[in-house]
């Protein structure tokens, strides 16, 4: 098992992403604490780990407040003795067009997708600090943040400000074992892209992915566990983008290649 005597911290643990996270830590042995403002999902998700592995459990908390997120990090390493993986997937939708949004909405989004993101991982950096073993913090970013989501309002500024935190994170925190990565994928099929279940989105999201398929949370969940383990011991500081080839296909929607194959 890959992380076997490790514990870890996942916010936006009850959903999608962060849930399917939670299921392949515990699988791979981890200790785990699910983070989320949604009780009912975060206690059944809680309930479901528990079969298989005992040392699971759920907090309920907002993300955006600093005490209660600073009291759940000490919490965990009280119930299992260290923290040693962060995972932030929180993620609070507020779109809008930039010349329409309200700077509440602009706000809220920051709020919880990069501010939170630098709170959890300050505090979480301490305590690994302190522990002396180092640990390994990964941030849910995207393609929104390598290209310009229109119309998600703050979304693409939060989402490219996790890739350059988890960059100065690496950087800054190298000297103590501690590696910070962002992950950005792509579409990938949670509660949050309820869209995708539209069979014409869906088909018109296929034809244009390389790869031929939308993702699910399994493609990023391994992803996660690649940069949660010792497999990824020398690896920090790197967006790792988990897309079916989409954000790099820029060209193939370019009219006028003579050399299209
Ligand atoms: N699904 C995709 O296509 C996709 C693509 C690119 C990036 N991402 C990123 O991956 C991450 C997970 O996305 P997902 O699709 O699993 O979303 P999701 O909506 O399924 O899960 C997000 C979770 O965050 C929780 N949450 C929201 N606000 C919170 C707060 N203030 N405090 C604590 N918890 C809070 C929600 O309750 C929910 O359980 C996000 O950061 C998202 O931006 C997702």
């Amino acid at each position: 098992m890959k992380l076997d005597g490790k514990a870890a911290f996942i916010t936006g643990g009850g959903s999608g992403i962060g849930a399917e996270t939670a299921r392949v830590f515990t699988r791979e042995g981890a200790a785990v604490t699910v983070v989320d403002l949604n009780a009912e999902a975060t206690e059944a998700l809680t309930m479901e780990l528990t079969a298989t592995n005992a040392n699971i459990r759920s907090v309920v908390l907002d993300v955006t407040d600093e005490a209660a997120v600073t009291s759940a990090l000490a919490e965990s390493v009280e119930a299992f003795g260290s923290l040693d993986i962060v995972v932030n997937s929180a993620i609070r939708m507020a779109p809008g067009k930039l010349i329409d949004l309200s700077t509440a909405d602009w706000k809220l989004l920051i709020e919880v997708g990069l501010h939170a993101t630098f709170v959890v991982g300050r505090e979480a950096a301490k305590l690994m600090i302190d522990q002396g073993t180092g640990g390994s913090i990964i941030n849910l970013s995207s393609n929104a943040g390598l290209a310009p989501y229109p119309g998600a309002g703050a979304y693409s500024t939060a989402k490219a400000g996790v890739i350059m935190l988890s960059k100065q994170q690496a950087i800054e925190w190298a000297e103590y074992g501690i590696r910070s990565n962002a992950i950005c994928p792509g579409h990938v099929e949670t509660p949050l892209t309820a869209y995708l279940q539209d069979p014409e989105v869906r088909a018109g999201r296929e034809a244009v992915t390389p790869l031929g398929r939308i993702g699910q949370p399994e493609d990023v969940a391994a992803a996660a566990l690649y940069l949660a383990s010792d497999d990824s011991s020398w690896v920090t500081a790197h967006a790792l983008v988990v897309d079916g080839g989409i954000v790099a296909s820029i060209y193939n929607h370019l009219p006028g290649r003579t050399w299209r194959s």
